[in-house]
């Protein structure tokens, strides 16, 4: 293949792994270096959560399904580039709703929505959309195994669960977000076991993904791990 086609062959890189290892961090970076367009998986089924608080479809804690379901239809999600943030800002029906959607509320209860059955269907169809030119760097939990089970190169993140706990936790201090890290650490926690064991979509590795366990490596030492796997994919 000449260099010019290996400069054109763009590709669906699925990235997938626990809550806070920093995927949507390294899937920034990595499509800001290959002049991809990163999807934010995770920032979508916050947004259905967030609007289903907002709508009364979550009291308590407690989500009503058939109210989330019915809430579907009228739920309008887009993205719009933030040159700033050099990644895409959400929004919910035209609002802004970037920073709403990183709160622990919507933190505690995103993994009872994400387990819906309808939000996954409408979330995944949208998802298949956007990367269908390819050219995406797609972050998530199913993206290797449902959304593209075809991706030319997946990638399961993981971290060890205090680091990540720390990580999100001084991400929310920095916002002025008044948290613990205990509150912090049980929620990865509750997180990775309700994200493993629901029935649709489990987390789990595809079994052609690479594992990345990011615990003690630098962002520099993350990129040159990735684009040396980008390579060999790209010059085979
Ligand atoms: O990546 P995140 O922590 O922002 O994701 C929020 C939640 O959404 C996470 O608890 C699991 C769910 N999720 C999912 O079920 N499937 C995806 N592809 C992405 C996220």
């Amino acid at each position: 293949m000449s260099s010019d086609n290996k400069t054109e062959k763009k590709i669906v890189i699925a990235l997938d792994g626990f809550s806070s290892c920093g995927k949507s961090t390294f899937a920034k970076s990595i499509a800001a270096r290959l002049g991809y367009i990163f999807i934010d998986t995770g920032a979508m089924y916050r947004a259905v959560t967030l609007y289903a608080l907002q709508n009364g479809a979550i009291n308590d804690g407690e989500v009503d399904e058939s109210r989330v379901i019915a809430l579907l239809d009228e739920v309008e999600i887009s993205f719009r580039f933030n040159p700033e943030r050099g990644a895409s800002d959400i929004y919910i029906n035209g609002h802004y709703a970037e920073d709403e959607i990183r709160t622990i509320e919507v933190s505690n209860c995103v993994s009872s929505v994400s387990s819906i059955r309808e939000v996954r269907e409408k979330l995944v169809a949208m998802q298949q959309q956007m990367g269908r030119c390819r050219g995406v760097v797609m972050d998530g939990r199913d993206i290797g195994t449902v959304v593209f089970p075809d991706a030319e190169l997946k990638i399961f993140m993981t971290a060890d669960k205090r680091v990540r706990a720390e990580r999100r936790y001084a991400e929310l201090k920095a916002k002025g977000d008044d948290v613990t890290l205990e509150e912090i650490l049980e929620n990865v926690i509750s997180r990775d076991e309700a994200d493993m064991t629901r029935a649709i979509s489990p987390l789990r590795r595809a079994e052609d993904a690479i594992e990345l366990d990011n615990s003690s490596m630098s962002v520099d030492e993350q990129m040159a791990w990735f684009m040396e796997r980008y390579e060999a994919v790209i010059n085979k």
